[in-house]
């Protein structure tokens, strides 16, 4: 759109020059017109990257990138094939840096490896970034409430991601935080989980399955009375979130919400918690929501059916994808890098390189159509999951 009307001022603007037939003076003529063009196209191409940065909220907002487990020591080439995606936010759920410390002049330096990452650097110049962290960034590997730096470790994460000074993020305990984004009929609302800061401990004993069931993490389910995720004060906000208008609702969360039975971190760590949140996006009657999810080095698609004893009335997608740039380190004897991982939720493969997430919307078609996609290294798409609004709310 903004290059048709380039092209019709550019015309009107050379209409306005003066024709001769000498040909010094048309030459002339032709060398200012390419001037003027060169400068116009240096001041537009100047707003394009301003208004990228300071995009209002009516703009709609039709591709976003999500990325989670990045290891600020290490090179992270992914970023260009982010950016080329022309991302309009970037999600950036958790593990994006490996922080672990409790010393927080430690941990800030280690943000700072990352803001030095020349890749990241220039995706910040692209879009903005909405952050959530995991147990790695937070502070501590598998940590939970009872973390003891998470006060200040809070702190330094609004610093990094410039949260403004007067964001309720800075008065309340833990980062989620909420965001709506584009015009009536075609909003888009990101709700960015705290997984970490309220959690209850975790349990261990998982009892792993005979050879060739599948890969399987230490913890066992928790069924204690009064363990949390969230933490009553942000499943409160949660609950206020999903009735604010919206026609599509990402809700990323660090750890994934679906896949529930490979006995490493996850909601399932947590049965009445997973069960609640299901129960909650049901009771709201939110429509079109769709679940991201990193942690876990390697990259999958999981499905609750709207019909499975805790469904939501409709297909709710949980799209896990982690890391930007330390794949998985599981690999078969042969060396073939690879888990036999169960999860009876998974639609389709799992994928264990170097990965990162898009979701695609296409608001033009009267019924909007959503793909929700794990991109490799070079940003080629490696799984997808396409789906109409339609098909994201209840139909009983
Ligand atoms: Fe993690």
């Amino acid at each position: 759109m903004r290059h048709v009307w380039f092209s019709s001022l550019l015309n009107k603007v050379s209409g306005t020059l003066p024709t001769t037939r000498n040909r010094a003076f048309v030459r002339r003529s032709e060398s200012s017109r390419h001037l003027f063009q060169q400068a116009v196209s240096v001041c537009l191409l100047a707003l394009t990257c301003s208004t990228s940065v300071v995009m209002g909220d009516e703009t709609v907002v039709s591709r976003i990138a999500v990325g989670a487990c990045a290891k600020q020591d290490q090179p992270q080439p992914i970023w260009d094939a982010v950016i080329a995606t022309q991302p309009q936010r970037f999600l950036f759920i958790g593990d994006n840096i490996y922080g672990d410390t409790e010393d927080m002049a430690v941990l800030k330096q280690k943000y700072d490896l990352l803001a030095k990452q020349p890749g990241y650097a220039k995706l910040k110049q692209v879009c903005p970034v909405l952050a959530t962290w995991d147990d790695h960034d937070y502070g501590a590997n598998d940590a939970g409430a009872d973390y003891p730096k998470k006060r200040e470790s809070q702190q330094i994460f609004l610093d990094f991601y410039e949260v403004p000074k007067d964001d309720v993020r800075r008065t309340h305990e833990g980062v989620y935080s909420s965001h709506v984004m584009g015009p009536v009929g075609k909003r888009l609302q990101v709700i960015l989980l705290d997984s970490r800061y309220f959690r209850s401990p975790l349990k261990t004993g998982f009892k792993p399955g005979e050879p060739g069931d599948g890969y399987r993490g230490k913890y066992a389910p928790n069924t204690d009375a009064g363990v949390t995720m969230l933490g009553e004060t942000q499943w409160k906000w949660l609950a206020e979130q999903l009735k604010v208008p919206a026609e599509i609702r990402v809700i990323a969360s660090s750890v994934q919400v679906v896949a529930d039975e490979h006995g490493s971190e996850m909601w399932g760590n947590f049965p009445a918690e997973r069960q609640r949140l299901f129960k909650l996006i049901r009771e709201t009657g939110a429509t079109g929501v769709v679940l991201f999810s990193g942690d876990r080095h390697l990259s999958e698609i999981s499905r609750l059916t709207a019909d499975h004893l805790d469904g939501i009335g409709y297909p709710l997608f949980d799209v896990t994808t982690s890391s930007l740039n330390a794949p998985s380190g599981n690999k078969t004897k042969a060396g073939v890098r690879f888990a036999n991982e169960i999860n009876s939720y998974r639609v389709g493969l799992t994928y264990f390189d170097t990965n990162f997430g898009t979701l695609e919307v296409d608001w033009t078609l009267p019924d909007p159509v959503l793909r929700l996609q794990v991109r490799d290294e070079q940003g080629g798409v490696v799984l997808q999951q396409r789906l109409k609004l339609s098909q994201l709310r209840a139909t009983r």
